[in-house]
């Protein structure tokens, strides 16, 4: 048949946001290629047909931005509830409020500290470990917190999230670990934060909803590449390594096991989510899917919940790439693509699986907003050569 003008390689958000433009606004034929069987990336969700809870399919997907321009954009395929997330951690039987707060802080040390007094307490037990010189993640933890915090609330809960011991991780996989000499337990701490009002299938679906998008499911790009590869524009979202072939070695990222399953009570843990310090509990998190949307208690079946206990590991070929590992090797490889990826004629690469980042879904909108705006449009408005 008649080539599109555009094609894309994935239904995700940084997809489906390139579609939407150059649909809307310059009136192209696209046509989005996705394997899976629905739309939507790591971001889609369905009702569970026996409790009508919403599950997030892919992990727990929670929006916020401080983008101006990005909140504008979401927001005219959705609006967003009020939601605010908040994470509580158990830890040795009892149950903390995150991230590292006065609250936590009190009710850790068994007794009531003023700001001051606690930020003295932590400087004091920090001091134990230079930060420049700490050689692991352990002791760069240690260097930030102090030893008490880091065996309560880091150690257990990192080493199952690595599967590796801490002293054995480097120590810039953290930065910093902030404290919070005050009560604000919001967990993000952007402009904007909600739930997509009708979840994020509706929302999903709406942007691709234009007549000039085609969204063909269950197709794998590789299979009908030679269709197209050459042929027209494509901007392709999935691993930037399965492009070439895994030519320069495959890029190692992590997974989480999600093991769902519906429970008979009414309310199981009495929040979103909740982490497992302890390291002999094997999960990291349970999710407790129906707290997301409080505003549809009444549609929620009553007397069951929906819960996903969630394991972490290194993921193996086959699995979800969910989070990108980011050794030295793995840099080094990445370097090696992002050239062959420049010198791929008429292919632009994006979204997390393009670029081998971790983005959250405002950031995967707001990249593919910047693709557009500057490689996209300036070449089919004003013939401007794409690369
Ligand atoms: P994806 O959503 O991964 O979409 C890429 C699509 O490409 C997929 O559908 C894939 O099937 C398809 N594809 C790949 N290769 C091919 C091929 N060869 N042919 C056809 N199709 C192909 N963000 C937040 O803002 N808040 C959160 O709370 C949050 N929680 C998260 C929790 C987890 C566990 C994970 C993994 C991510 C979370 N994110 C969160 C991030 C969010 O999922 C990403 O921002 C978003 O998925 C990025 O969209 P994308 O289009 O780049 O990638
Ligand atoms: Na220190």
């Amino acid at each position: 048949g008649q080539l599109p003008d555009l094609v894309i390689v994935g239904a995700g958000l940084f997809g489906l946001t390139i579609a939407e433009r150059c649909a809307e606004e310059l009136g192209l034929r696209v046509l989005i290629l996705e394997r899976r069987h629905h739309l939507g990336g790591n971001a889609y969700s369905e009702r569970d047909p026996e409790t009508n809870v919403e599950v997030h399919k892919y992990g727990a997907h929670l929006f916020h931005t401080s983008n101006e321009r990005v909140w504008e954009y979401v927001n005219r395929f959705t609006s967003f509830t009020d939601y605010k997330h908040r994470v509580f951690g158990k830890y040795q039987g009892q149950v903390y409020s995150l991230p590292l707060n006065l609250a936590l802080i009190n009710q850790f040390f068994g007794r009531s500290h003023t700001p001051d007094e606690a930020r003295a307490l932590i400087a004091e037990q920090a001091s134990e470990v230079a930060t420049e010189d700490a050689s692991n993640l352990e002791e760069k933890a240690i260097s930030l917190i102090g030893r008490p915090l880091y065996e309560a609330f880091i150690k257990g809960y990192t080493a199952k999230q690595w599967q590796t011991d801490p002293t054995e991780l480097s120590a810039d996989i953290i930065t910093r670990l902030p404290v919070r000499y005050t009560f604000q337990n919001g967990w993000f701490s952007d402009t904007y934060e909600g739930l997509p009002v009708d979840g994020y299938t509706a929302w999903l679906t709406r942007m691709s909803d234009h007549p000039n998008i085609e969204v063909r499911l269950e197709t794998d790009f590789f299979a009908v590449a030679d269709d197209y590869r050459g042929k027209v524009p494509i901007v392709y979202t999935g691993p930037v390594d399965e492009y070439f072939g895994n030519s320069e070695g495959r890029l190692s990222w992590r997974t989480v096991d999600l093991e769902e399953s519906v429970v008979d009570t009414d309310d199981f843990q009495g929040t979103g989510v909740v982490n497992y310090n302890d390291q002999d509990v094997p999960w990291t998190r349970i999710i407790e899917f129906k707290h997301f949307h409080p505003e549809r208690e009444k549609t929620h079946l009553p007397g069951k919940s929906v819960i996903v206990h969630e394991y972490s590991r290194f993921a193996e070929e086959g699995d979800e790439p969910y989070y990108p590992v980011n050794t030295a090797d793995d840099r080094a490889k990445l370097l090696k693509y992002r050239e062959l990826a420049d010198a791929e004629p008429m292919v632009l690469f994006g979204g997390r699986l393009g670029t081998y980042k971790y983005l959250d879904m405002h950031m995967a909108i707001g990249s593919a907003l910047s693709m557009y705006d500057n490689k996209l449009k300036p070449h089919f408005a004003e013939g401007v050569e794409l690369k």
